[in-house]
């Protein structure tokens, strides 16, 4: 007989079979717009104990694991790492770097996260016909795991995002966590690992950075505009001259400048802070902009494809802005690079 339990710390429902020796839980997410989820991800994204550890029945004693967990803080990793001599390889190109701490937060995400939804455990399998995608992840994307976005409730992670500022210990990175059910993003977690700035949003409950309301600007004039975007990994002619002749048009229609910081997250979450007014970008993926999304969204910003249409989250790119006037200004000044699709790789 199944008992029902109802853990308001994940707000998730969980049944507890009382015969199971390891109290395998099973979840379903009844009224998803009521529940609280971020609260123990966000404890662990930051934390960090007396030992510099936290266990994970200290973040969140209601969800029974059948073991404890001690995971490290992703910030003690991360800055300990910025400062040190990495292992760089490279991926798509010469300019998509990883390091092995990358690959190490990402483990430690993904198994932490199994840990706590032991549901999830099965997945990031790649045999494709037992392929039940609820992890899309960075490292784990560029090692051939499929990324395709379906229906159930899946995890969309970026270890770090800034590889190449971390690679160079230009201190601009950060973890990058979002959350989607049946394909609509639900919540979003970015954590500026060197300035401790956690920005979260949650569909329906607002954005807030350490615990402040987070507003976009109201701009609809681009001559008065501040843009952001980023280069992406490819440097073949043709795509730098797209990317620069882009750059141009924006500042030829008067913008007042186009920054480029080396994060795609942390440039749309300066998007949602209201430093910038726009945001656009060829070649980033769906782990740059998942958890970005609902954080611009739920500020009151506006995210869409570069053709003006709907926001297609595989599509490799993006305009975001504070209003819509300013995106679609923004959209009808770009020419298109192609970079295929994260759900065709
Ligand atoms: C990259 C960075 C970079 C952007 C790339 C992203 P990564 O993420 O955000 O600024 O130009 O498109 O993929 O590889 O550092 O996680």
């Amino acid at each position: 007989m199944l008992v029902d339990l109802y853990v308001r710390a994940f707000g998730w429902r969980v049944h507890a079979d009382p015969r199971s020796s390891s109290r395998r839980l099973l979840w379903e997410i009844p009224t998803w717009r009521d529940v609280e989820v971020e609260v123990p991800l966000l404890s662990w994204l930051r934390m960090e104990g007396a030992a510099g550890d936290l266990t994970i029945s200290t973040v969140n004693p209601g969800l029974v694991s059948p073991t404890c967990t001690r995971a490290p803080s992703l910030r003690r990793i991360i800055r300990k790492a910025l400062s040190e001599e990495k292992r760089v390889s490279t991926k798509t190109s010469a300019a998509d770097l990883v390091t092995e701490t990358d690959h190490v937060v990402e483990a430690l995400i993904l198994q932490e996260l199994q840990q706590r939804f032991p549901s999830h455990r099965e997945l990031l399998t790649l045999e494709p016909d037992r392929w039940i995608p609820r992890f899309i992840a960075e490292e784990a994307a560029a090692a051939g795991a499929k990324c395709v976005l379906t229906p159930s409730p899946t995890w969309i992670v970026d270890p770090i995002d800034g590889t190449c500022n971390f690679v160079h210990r230009f201190p601009t990175v950060a973890v990058s966590i979002g959350f989607a059910v049946n394909q609509e993003l639900e919540f979003g977690v970015i954590y500026h690992c060197t300035e401790e700035r956690l920005y979260t949003g949650r569909r329906g409950r607002g954005a807030f950075c350490n615990g402040q309301r987070l507003r976009v600007s109201g701009e609809t004039d681009l001559s008065k505009a501040l843009v952001l975007t980023e280069i992406g990994p490819r440097r073949d002619p043709t795509t730098l001259k797209l990317f620069l002749s882009n750059m141009e048009r924006l500042l030829r229609a008067g913008a007042h400048g186009v920054r480029v910081i080396g994060s795609s997250t942390l440039a749309l979450c300066h998007l949602a802070s209201g430093a910038a007014d726009a945001y656009y970008q060829f070649g980033l993926h769906c782990w740059d902009l998942a958890a970005a999304t609902v954080i611009i969204r739920e500020a009151g910003g506006v995210v869409m494809d570069t053709s003006g249409g709907p926001l297609d989250l595989m599509s490799c790119r993006v305009v975001a802005a504070g209003t819509r006037e300013m995106a679609v200004l923004i959209a009808q000044a770009l020419q298109t690079i192609n970079y295929g699709r994260d759900d065709e790789r």
